[in-house]
């Protein structure tokens, strides 16, 4: 039992490794050095900074070791300061770093008790939070690839669905569903899923599919980026200094759209979810339609209240792990599929819920009540400022241990970096 857990666990902590890797091989050199947005660090810092996460969490607290590198520890800190972020150490250096924790972390794998009073260790917490940890990285360097130019070659141009789905809503009965997670179930979890707890619904609708490309456009073809009515103060506030007339990988050329994706310009997707949008579009694209964004409560019952057996499920199809069949995810160097192009359809008759792009969630980030931090502050809890609203569901680039519907995932309403889209609500 035990030697299974510990294989597990080795094979997908070499896993990441490979994926992290692979990125920082596609990435021209140049462009690793670069800060290619304010709100993003250097491509190379994610490398020292997976490295120093592991050493702090596996080898100094949960082992009691001392440092790899001290040195570099605090170069890959959040908290070393951002200005100093142009002299990073070379490249080498930080993958030679992290594959020195790695050794070292495989090594202490071989014997560390995962049955321990420890709660870091118990179960192999402290080892799938590391991993987990890793894969986020992974798609905030996904975010940065498509801001470089990696020379793909483009081979298979995006395939559209024919005709475009049809738009229908799914109506939901109000009242108590569960939401969020337990804490001691088998499988991993974050602190801020926890504890499970009940809200109080009213009926509500929620639309079968994600907003597509194609009837945004709609949006911005009706001047929606100049009518002040359809956003809020904040929203409009937002708007003028970014200047924003559009998305922002959005190129109008000979009168036609172009969006600009990882494998070069293509002409705009119509039939793929819209997503790199920011809450503020999201909210006045919400106002267009006359209708508004999910809660986050809405959307996690949307994706996994099973009616019929009375309880959540982990995915929108079930208890059993994401498949290539079941989702587009797990894939940073990748792009969307057509809405709706799954069969993962929730029990509650949502499709999509689940990879292809992130959902806005109307929900200002915070602690679910009787919230306790675990096992630190710094991955939740300092969030919980009112200034991020949730997003939910992962992308195609989101790695399986973000999959599960409770995932909460948290940003700035001002970012349109990131593979966040829209799924439609309304009062009913
Ligand atoms: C959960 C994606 C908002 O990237 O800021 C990475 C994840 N936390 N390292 C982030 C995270 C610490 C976090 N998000
Ligand atoms: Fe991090």
């Amino acid at each position: 039992m035990t030697d299974n857990r510990k294989a597990r666990l080795a094979a997908v902590i070499k896993r990441v490794r490979e994926i992290s890797l692979a990125q920082i091989d596609m990435v021209p050199a140049a462009s690793l050095e670069l800060v290619l947005h304010p709100d993003f660090r250097p491509l190379r810092w994610h490398l020292g900074h997976i490295g120093m996460f592991e050493d702090w969490w596996i080898l100094q607290q949960a082992a009691g070791l001392s440092p790899t590198d001290a040195r570099l520890s605090q170069i890959y800190s959040t908290e070393y300061p951002r200005s100093e972020l142009g002299n990073l150490p070379p490249i080498e250096e930080a993958i030679a770093f992290s594959a020195a924790v790695r050794d070292r972390v495989l090594d202490f794998l071989d014997r560390a008790d995962l049955d321990a009073g420890d709660p870091l260790l118990r179960d192999g917490y402290i080892f799938r939070n590391v991993i987990t940890h890793e894969y986020q990285h992974t798609e905030t360097f996904a975010y940065q690839m498509q801001m470089v130019d990696l020379g793909l070659d483009l081979q298979d141009p995006l395939t559209e669905s024919q005709p475009l789905p049809a738009r229908r809503e799914v109506r939901v009965t109000g009242g108590e569903y569960p939401l969020g997670r337990l804490r001691d179930e088998a499988h991993f979890s974050y602190d801020n899923e926890w504890p499970r707890h009940k809200v109080l619904l009213k009926d509500y609708s929620l639309d079968e599919y994600p907003v597509t490309n194609g009837e945004y456009l709609e949006f911005v073809e009706a001047g929606g980026y100049a009518r002040r009515e359809l956003w809020s103060r904040a929203g409009w506030a937002w708007r003028e200094s970014a200047n924003a007339q559009q998305p922002l990988y959005w190129r109008e050329q000979d009168g036609s759209m172009q969006q600009k994706t990882i494998l070069g310009s293509l002409p705009l997707p119509r039939t793929h979810p819209l997503m790199l949008v920011s809450w503020f579009e999201a909210e006045a694209y919400a106002n267009f339609r006359g209708k508004r964004l999910p809660t986050e409560a809405e959307w996690e019952v949307a994706a996994s209240w099973d009616p019929q057996q009375g309880r959540q499920l982990t995915y929108p199809w079930g208890d059993d792990a994401p498949t290539a069949e079941r989702a587009q995810y797990g894939d940073p160097w990748g792009w969307t599929v057509p809405a709706g192009e799954f069969l993962n359809r929730s029990p509650l008759g949502l499709y999509d819920m689940t990879g292809n792009i992130w959902e806005w969630t109307s929900t200002p980030f915070d602690g679910y009540p009787g919230f306790e931090a675990f096992p630190y502050r710094e991955y939740s809890q300092v969030w919980f400022d009112g200034l991020h609203r949730i997003a939910r569901g992962g992308s195609f680039a989101t790695q399986a241990p973000m999959l599960r519907a409770t995932f909460r995932n948290w940003f700035y309403p001002r970012t349109r970096e990131r593979f966040i889209g829209i799924r439609l609500a309304r009062d009913c």
